[in-house]
């Protein structure tokens, strides 16, 4: 949450910190603001709203150091008070901040006591009276003595005025990336940002303290111990981080997933597939731990590695995880090590990151399913299951919720072959439908037009419910959560079979449901729970395999996906709920790729 950026060079800075802003405004868009070095002194510029408002306000700037932000609000309503940079009382030091103060109350009582006069309600302002209170004319000195005394997550740029050309960078929980340019040098809180400049970076870590200049990088830690940067080339090209002609980046990343399928596949299936963690030993159980969209492909996975290995399998909450983690696990008691596999897109998701930990400190294997390879959660886990979807700007998960099912299917299957619960022609079997399923969703992305003329049924509703079962209900559960987080409509997922058990109190002619049909052992069961939805009279939207002739009979509103094996089903009704959910957020005329409240990267608990 927030965005930070830093630029140190001989270029256009405000210009170069506005555009770098623009591609990381999904992780908060409340505020937004800059500080650069300009005549001697700073010159700061900040606005309440979009970076678009700011950038509109913005006087002529001539300057080739500075820092910004856009902001997802935490401490302190959006408003331009509230926006960074927050500055010292002599406005010569200003301070961007990602992250939560845990002491600032204290700390700022006791500077409020001492005569010092703050100016917002944001926990970050403590930081630039701290840094100019240990100021002794060594910046980084007194940003490493004021950290020295906070408590919390941050990652944070500081500019003085004092210092030209030098920009005092540091991280704890919360990601920086440096970025190495030619005569220039980068900073930023995503790699995307920066990417348009260079490809080259190196991964803060915590703890640790940056300065930059547009020459040179150094990295120490708060002992004042140095280390050299590694640096890493990214994958990712400045195409993947743009809309590329699509009216939404969501709409981008949806049409983006039959590559983004054929980018995560791996070759084969029966060698090691977890980068770091050899999987050859007795897992007794498996949890998979994470928030949001990749919870939902959890739930998915559990499903495919139960059935293929029979190894019992719980999913959890990350938020739940970390603070009340399986009773089996404590103390490592058990002769099989648990194996713990977090997914998350971001790899920074607070909560999960917190998981791992938990999880580690308790003995067990842990392996991440990740879309950023030098994220935090990436390098915290003894494994790594690198998605290749490429940067997602979107705030609602599409494409990395694609393949992160696909590594769960491609785990299950290398478990089950390296175990021998699958022989090798299922191997093989198995291997080609899995290369199959980018020709499964290309289907399903041709048919955007018939979901967007579906998407009708939906738009007036006061509620949804999305039903199904088995492998369909997490899927119910994904697409009922992207409808409501980007059209602004309530929706609620359920598996089938509960709703007697009170949800269909609520049905009514305006309570349309949603229901995700699949030729599977449960379809004659679900049959029966769309006719009692039928028979109260709720509209019915059938999600339903080519040839259903059930589906064709109870309603007249049917989205078409591919025939395929059930157990495939996830990745064809997944995508057409996606579709769903943005046509008729596009309808609405909803902010699609920024929702209210919603921040792409969730770096704070
Ligand atoms: O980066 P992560 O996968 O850890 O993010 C977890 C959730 O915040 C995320 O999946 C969220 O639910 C989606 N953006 C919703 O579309």
């Amino acid at each position: 949450m927030c965005g930070i950026v830093g630029y140190a060079g001989s270029g256009d800075a405000p210009q170069i910190l506005i555009e770098a802003l623009k591609r990381l405004e999904y992780r908060g868009y409340d505020s937004a603001g800059i500080a650069v070095q300009e005549n001697g002194g700073l010159t700061i510029h900040k606005k309440q709203g979009r970076i678009s408002v700011m950038e509109e306000t913005l006087p002529k700037l001539k300057a080739t150091v500075g820092i910004g932000h856009t902001r997802w609000a935490t401490h302190g309503e959006p408003s331009d008070a509230n926006a960074h940079p927050q500055v010292d009382s002599s406005g010569d030091i200003a301070v961007i901040h990602n992250g939560t103060l845990e002491n600032y109350a204290d700390l700022r009582s006791r500077m409020e006591a001492a005569g010092i006069e703050f100016n917002s309600g944001t926990d970050t302002e403590v930081l630039p009276h701290l840094i100019a209170r240990h100021y002794n004319g060594d910046l980084l000195a007194a940003v490493r003595a004021a950290l020295g005394e906070v408590t919390g997550a941050y990652a944070i740029v500081v500019l003085h005025a004092a210092h030209p050309g030098e920009i005092v960078a540091a991280r704890n929980e919360s990601p920086l990336v440096v970025g190495f340019g030619e005569g220039e040098n980068f900073l930023a809180s995503d790699a995307p940002a920066i990417v348009k400049y260079t490809q080259r970076v190196a991964y803060v870590h915590n703890g640790e303290l940056v300065r930059i200049t547009a020459d040179s990088i150094e990295i120490s830690d708060m002992t004042g111990g140095t280390r050299e940067p590694e640096i890493e080339e990214l994958e990712w090209v400045v195409e993947d981080a743009e809309q590329g002609g699509y009216a939404h980046f969501m709409l981008k990343e949806i049409f983006e997933q039959p590559r983004a399928l054929q980018e995560s596949l791996l070759p084969t299936l029966a060698e090691a597939i977890v980068e770091g963690l050899d999987l050859n030993w007795r897992i007794g159980s498996i949890s998979i731990v994470a928030c949001g969209t990749s919870f939902h492909a959890g739930l998915v996975g559990k499903y495919v590695i139960e059935q293929l290995t029979a190894i019992p399998v719980n999913v959890y909450h990350a938020s739940e995880f970390r603070y009340s983690p399986p009773v089996q696990n404590v103390g490592g008691m058990l002769s099989a090590r648990p194996l713990v596999v977090l997914i998350s897109q971001s790899g920074e998701t607070a909560d999960t990151l917190a998981a791992a930990r938990v999880a580690r400190q308790q003995g067990s294997h842990t392996v991440a399913i990740c879309n950023v390879g030098g994220s935090s959660l990436a390098r915290e886990v003894d494994g790594i299951l690198l998605t290749r979807a490429g940067p997602e700007i979107g705030v609602a998960a599409t494409k990395t919720f694609i393949v992160q099912m696909q590594a769960l299917y491609m785990l299950a299957v290398h478990l089950a072959y390296s175990r021998k619960s699958m022989d090798q022609p299922q191997l093989r079997r198995w291997e080609q439908e899995l290369r199959r399923l980018p020709h499964y969703v290309g289907q399903v992305l041709e048919r955007r037009t018939a979901i967007s003329k579906l998407a009708g049924t939906l738009q007036s509703a006061n509620s949804i419910f999305f039903i199904g079962r088995n492998l369909s209900y997490p899927v119910a559960l994904e697409g009922a959560l992207k409808l409501k987080e980007i059209s602004y409509l309530h929706a609620e997922g359920y598996p089938a079979g509960e709703l007697k058990h009170g949800p269909l109190a609520l049905l009514s002619p305006e309570t349309p449901v949603v229901a995700i049909m699949s030729p599977d052992h449960t379809h004659s069961k679900l049959v029966s729970n769309i006719e009692e939805v039928a028979a109260r009279k709720a509209p019915l939207l059938l999600v339903a395999q080519e040839g259903d002739a059930d589906a064709q009979r109870l309603s007249p509103h049917v989205i078409t996906v591919p025939a395929t094996d059930p157990v495939l089903q996830p990745f064809t009704a997944g995508v057409a709920l996606q579709l769903l959910a943005y046509h008729v957020a596009d309808a609405l005329g909803c902010e699609i790729d920024k929702p209210r409240n919603l921040a792409k990267s969730v770096t704070v608990e």
